[in-house]
């Protein structure tokens, strides 16, 4: 099921934290009835500060390590109960493999398809869903360079060929929709969740087949998601981004020649389009964006999820901000988690911080999104803006590790630490959060941020580096190495196709945080881009 990872992550450190309790009480029973042998205090790493009795290092946390460890050994159980031992581990990715869904796309060129098949595809990619593009210009170009090669036959793509009059060129589009379709269907069956065919699926004739086609597929979903647009400022703007931007259909044209042919090639299919009405299909309508939305017989977790998404989605010009708190107390001590205040050096950059925003936004209006955690909320405080604080914004929770420097866990745990270092995505703290169920935690966050216009969002380490990595499409496996240093504002403007950035920081020192790669591996490639994708040609290889 789509959504037990986050029924199981919440579960589990719920379980956690109640099985500590109840392994705390029974070594105390059995302390005190002479069946353990006194606890012997581990030297804590920081002279100072004890650790906590439950915490890395400390005394009741490696009882209860090899406590288990004994009585797990008789065990005849076909799968031994889980290991506790350490102060966190891995934990794999939810099963998604019975979610199969096809989102048909439906729409006039111009209309805004490829922007919602991309975020759509990024904001799942960012959950962890198995998505994928089939565009079917893309697999008619590869043919058609392939036909060239092979036989000498250059075909014409121009206006002409997309005319409904032009019979063999419309059934050559046909067979490319239904060739591209059939790619998808091996692609889902082969482990896919989410294939997008991104085709104008115009007309109901259209539909009707791709619908015949799914209903000879088990457990596959069909839901067709039509872009509608009216806005000639919007239609102008996508005219002009398929001339500009490197389409490959226009490669060998001017400017001019290119937007002309591209609009006669619109009114070639305005021709036979069909707004989608069919009252037995699935479907989403989409207009301007957001303006207005339709739904029709949209069921089940996965498919509820994206229409809400799609539902949520604007294109009004606007700005999101990102910034860490002032540095903290606990930052300056090296400490992680915690709840502390403001080093003198971060109440500096609170100061600053309402010059440099209101510098950037001028007059317009801006909301200030807070976690619940004070370190936050004090950097905001001389902020003149609308301020929320959001429990969903609180930093990773390190569970047993909280308020514990990195070299306080590395000689407590060495090899637990190192587990860390080597899959920090998936690493869970013992009662406390991996990267995976941070991202879970932030996924109303970003629901909330796709409807808002201008915020600013002042966060924490990995809370940002979540947020961030969504915005720029960024893998899992880099995700918790980005850099989001103090005293930094990152200034993100959402273009058609991806975000613009800049960074402002601010002369107030502070320490660094962050902990890059280990050596051995390889450090992240981090290119965000607004750069539309043209989806390369290994793409669309198996159908040739
Ligand atoms: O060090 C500051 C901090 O925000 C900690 O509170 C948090 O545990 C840590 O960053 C997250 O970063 P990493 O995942 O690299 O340990």
């Amino acid at each position: 099921m789509a959504d037990s990872g986050t029924l199981h992550s919440d579960s589990n450190s719920r379980g956690i934290a109640a099985d500590l309790a109840r392994a705390a009480d029974a070594l105390e029973t059995m302390q005190a009835s002479g069946e353990l042998a006194p606890v012997v205090t581990v030297a804590p790493a920081s002279p100072n500060v004890p650790p906590a009795l439950f915490g890395a290092g400390g005394p009741m946390l490696k009882r209860f390590d090899e406590s288990t460890v004994a009585s797990r050994k008789g065990s005849t159980a076909p799968s031994p109960p889980p290991s506790v031992k350490g102060i966190g581990k891995k934990v794999a990715k939810p099963d998604y493999s019975e979610q199969k869904i096809v989102v048909a796309m439906v729409g006039l060129p111009a209309r805004g398809k490829s922007y919602l098949s991309n975020k759509l595809m990024i904001y799942l990619r960012w959950l962890e869903y198995d998505v994928k593009v089939f565009n079917v210009g893309q697999l008619r170009r590869t043919k058609a360079r392939q036909k060239a090669q092979k036989l000498g036959v250059k075909e014409n793509h121009n206006a002409e060929f997309f005319s409904h009059s032009n019979a063999q060129a419309t059934q050559s589009r046909d067979s490319l929709a239904e060739e591209s379709l059939e790619m998808l269907i091996k692609w889902l069956k082969e482990g896919g969740n989410v294939g997008i065919h991104d085709a104008t699926n115009s007309t109901k004739s259209r539909r009707a087949k791709i619908e015949a086609r799914l209903a000879k597929e088990k457990g596959m979903i069909l839901i067709f998601l039509e872009s509608l647009c009216d806005d000639p400022a919007v239609i102008a703007a996508n005219v002009e981004l398929k001339v500009s931007q490197g389409d490959p259909d226009y490669k060998d044209m001017s400017p001019d020649e290119a937007r002309k042919d591209f609009l006669r090639r619109i009114s070639e299919y305005e021709k036979v389009y069909e707004t989608i009405t069919e009252p037995h299909l699935s479907y989403l309508r989409i207009k301007n964006v957001g303006e207005e939305v339709t739904m029709s017989r949209i069921n089940g977790y996965l498919s509820s999820r994206i229409a809400f998404y799609l539902m949520n989605l604007h294109i009004r010009p606007r700005n999101i901000f990102f910034s860490r708190h002032g540095e903290s107390q606990y930052n300056v001590e090296g400490k992680i988690g915690g709840d502390s205040l403001l080093s003198p050096r971060g109440m500096q950059y609170a100061k600053a911080l309402p010059a440099l925003i209101t510098d950037n936004i001028g007059e317009k209006p801006l909301t200030v999104w807070t976690s619940t955690l004070k370190r936050t909320i004090q950097t905001a405080q001389y902020l003149p803006y609308t301020k929320l604080t959001w429990k969903s914004l609180d930093e990773l929770d390190a569970g047993v590790c909280d308020g514990m420097t990195y070299e306080e866990i590395e000689q407590a745990y060495p090899d637990d630490y190192a587990n860390r270092d080597e899959d920090k995505f998936n690493y869970r703290y013992r009662g406390g959060e991996s990267y995976r169920d941070v991202v879970v935690r932030l996924e109303p966050v970003i629901m909330e941020l796709e409807r808002q216009e201008n915020i600013l969002i002042i966060g924490h380490q990995a809370i940002l580096r979540c947020l961030y990595a969504y915005f720029h499409h960024l893998p899992q496996a880099d995700l918790p190495y980005i850099k989001i240093p103090l005293h930094t504002v990152i200034k993100l403007t959402p273009k058609a196709y991806g975000c613009d950035e800049e960074r402002y920081t601010l002369p107030i020192n502070a320490v660094d945080t962050h902990r890059p790669k280990p050596k051995a591996a390889k450090q992240p490639n981090v290119h965000p881009t607004t750069q539309r994708i043209y989806y390369v040609e290994e793409e669309v290889k198996t159908s040739a």
